[in-house]
């Protein structure tokens, strides 16, 4: 048995008026985890939300919210975040090349769960340092668009990169008890037509956006695409 699904939707598709609303309506349509995309402006050419977000949305959510930092200073963000309820928190290799391991510390010392993302033209063996150093991450998430933007086009040549990180640590525990696959989750583009590439490479967590929130009944893409994931893991 491999890594379990785990399907968040990307908030960034969501009507940020009603993100309370459009939260728990993603939870009943099935969504384990909820995406939210913090963006500085800098790092990406994009400005989405920050804390002061996560602390308003977590006083109507116990749901897991999965933080993606696309920040140029991730560091800066660690405390706040933490503060505000932040469940996970990936940040971009990119941006935390001289300071990964004292951000780990932080993150977990926060009571968050560390991740590491990579953009699209970073290649893989840039994240393996963090998942085998002494205070590892737990997440991996593969871009599979130019971070910044929602409802871009899946870019299938990323889905190597899931591979070689599945064969790498086809079950690497964190915690050394093989019950805790590392998680490898794709963001960006995926959805009906893209979640199959994405499963049969190796990838257990799926973010999306615009498929869900564009979709008229959400939960059965939610479904299909955990169906999808299941299939494969559960071959593992
Ligand atoms: C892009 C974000 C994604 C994005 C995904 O920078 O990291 O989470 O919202 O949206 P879709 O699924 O529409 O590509
Ligand atoms: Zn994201």
């Amino acid at each position: 048995m491999g890594a379990s699904a785990k399907i968040a939707p990307s908030m960034l598709s969501s009507d940020f008026a009603n993100l309370a609303s459009e939260a728990s309506r993603m939870l009943r349509c099935g969504a384990d985890w909820l995406h939210m995309d913090i963006m500085d402006g800098h790092f990406v050419p994009n400005l989405t939300i920050g804390a002061p977000v996560i602390e308003s949305l977590r006083k109507h959510t116990t749901a897991y919210l999965d933080c993606h930092l696309m920040v140029t200073n991730p560091l800066d963000y660690v405390e706040p975040l933490g503060k505000a309820g932040a469940s996970g928190f990936t940040f971009h290799v990119e941006a935390s090349k001289e300071n990964w391991q004292e951000l780990v510390q932080k993150i977990k010392s926060k009571g968050m769960r560390p991740g590491v993302a990579l953009k699209p033209g970073t290649p893989i063996e840039e994240v393996y340092p963090l998942i085998e150093g002494e205070n590892p991450v737990e997440l991996v998430l593969v871009m599979t668009v130019e971070p910044g933007f929602g409802g871009q086009k899946f870019m299938s040549e990323m889905m190597e990169k899931v591979r070689v990180l599945r064969k790498k640590y086809p079950s690497l525990d964190i915690e050394h008890n093989h019950e805790n696959p590392v998680t490898v989750l794709v963001d960006g583009g995926l959805g009906p037509s893209t979640i199959d590439a994405a499963a049969s490479a190796g990838a257990n967590c799926i973010v999306a956006g615009s498929s869900v929130f564009g979709a008229p009944e959400p939960a059965q893409v939610i479904s299909l695409m955990r169906k999808s994931v299941d299939e494969v893991q559960q071959n593992i």
